[in-house]
């Protein structure tokens, strides 16, 4: 046995101490750890950021397949160009015109989900040491692309309004490679960043030659409110443009399972993205993008975006209703306008990891705070996705929580 046990330990560091540099500082994502654990249906998932799969437009996949293998199939099953599909990044251009991103279909890079898009910018940006500023908390997934080029983050605080303003001056001053930003219901507090603020930072960013890059998946899932200029535009309409990087997904308004994504930059940026890209998988998947491109070129996902909004509004009001009625008054809560996810703070000292520990015994999973924070802060905040589960399940699994947390201090 002990022999056995020497021989894997050997074996292990016969892989691990020829792993690169950058591999050390990698670890798994706790939300990609968590999934296989709420896979299972008897758990309530308050943890990934998973759509709704009842909402999944089915059947319209299901006839757009058989059309594109029926009418396209040499082109659909064939290599194709990296940049993407043209027609797609045609349509893309189109819808994204709505929510005021102007581009050419020459400014758009498809990527498999904007995941990759995050990677190949770190790839792209990053040298060991550079510094990344990041608003903190913010999305891990992120954190994790940069880290594997190993960069150092700086952060900077946010509020209910975003950004905060009046940290980012000194942030920028230490002249970070570029300003990662998601301006919409932010993932992971919801929080979005005010006009007002959008502005500044556009102003702050240009001044001191930091480019955005702002990342907005859920941009369109808004449930009250107007919809608010992205980066792209007031970087546009101040400085004729070049200064923001803007990633796309139609991971929420379509299916995450497509991979597909997009990134809109000038040219001299697509043109060395496109190159990594080479490198990394040559292109999006052909058949992806046309299937994508059958279901919505006849106009359909501006229909879809409105059921989601109907139907995940509906749910983000059946979360706030059911932590007003289970969650101690103590906490404090966010009231996201749109998105899929709202945050909760514990009292300070408190941890919500071990909140999560009792939670997953009463069959309820969300994802503790710490991870999104670059900073090692945080220990005390809880995501909480509402689009995944009906609005019976989310009172459930509220109810269970606030029961944990009515019982005993987390200390
Ligand atoms: C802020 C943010 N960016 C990027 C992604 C990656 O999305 P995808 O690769 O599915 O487009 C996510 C996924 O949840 C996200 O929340």
């Amino acid at each position: 046995m002990l022999d056995l046990l020497e021989r894997e330990v050997t074996e292990d560091t016969h892989w691990t101490e020829r792993f690169s540099q950058r591999a050390q500082g990698m670890h798994s994502s706790i939300i990609r750890d968590l999934l296989k654990v709420t896979e299972k249906p008897e758990i309530i998932s308050f943890a990934g950021g998973l759509p709704a799969p009842d909402l999944f437009p089915r059947e319209e996949i299901r006839e757009a397949a058989f059309r594109v293998i029926d009418q396209h199939a040499d082109v659909a099953l064939q290599y194709g160009p990296t940049e993407g599909y043209r027609p797609f990044r045609e349509l893309l251009v189109r819808h994204m015109a709505r929510y005021g991103i102007q581009a050419r279909p020459e400014n758009v890079l498809v990527t498999a989900g904007s995941q990759s898009g995050l990677d190949l910018i770190g790839k792209l940006f990053l040298n060991p040491g550079d510094h990344v500023a990041v608003e903190s908390p913010t999305y891990m997934g992120a954190l994790q692309a940069f880290r594997a080029y190993q960069p150092k983050f700086l952060s900077v605080p946010i509020d209910a309004d975003g950004l905060r303003i009046d940290r980012l001056e000194e942030v920028l001053r230490r002249g970070p490679k570029f300003l990662y930003v998601l301006p919409n219901f932010q993932n992971p507090t919801g929080a979005t960043l005010a006009l007002e603020r959008r502005r500044r930072v556009v102003e702050m960013a240009s001044d001191r030659g930091v480019p955005i890059v702002e990342d907005d998946p859920y941009g369109q899932l808004r449930y009250n409110g107007a919809h608010l200029p992205p980066l792209l535009q007031l970087d546009a309409e101040r400085h004729y443009g070049g200064g923001v990087i803007y990633l796309g997904s139609l991971s929420k308004v379509l299916a995450p399972g497509l991979r597909l994504g997009f990134v809109v930059a000038p040219e001299p940026v697509i043109e060395k993205l496109v190159q990594f890209k080479q490198g990394a998988d040559l292109q999006t998947a052909s058949f992806n993008q046309m299937l994508a491109y059958e279901v919505a070129r006849g106009g359909f996902l501006d229909g879809h975006v409105r059921r989601l909004r109907r139907a995940y509004g509906e749910r983000r009001n059946a979360m706030l209703a059911a932590l007003e009625r289970h969650f101690p008054k103590a906490l404090r809560w966010t009231r996201p306008d749109g998105g899929l996810f709202l945050w909760v703070t514990l009292p300070e000292g408190q941890d919500a990891s071990l909140l999560l520990e009792q939670a997953l015994r009463e069959k309820v999973a969300f994802i503790p705070g710490g991870p999104f924070h670059a900073d090692g802060t945080g220990a005390n905040t809880l995501r909480l996705n509402f689009s995944f589960c009906a609005p019976d399940r989310i009172e459930e699994g509220v109810r269970r929580l606030g029961k944990l947390l009515c019982r005993a201090p987390l200390a």
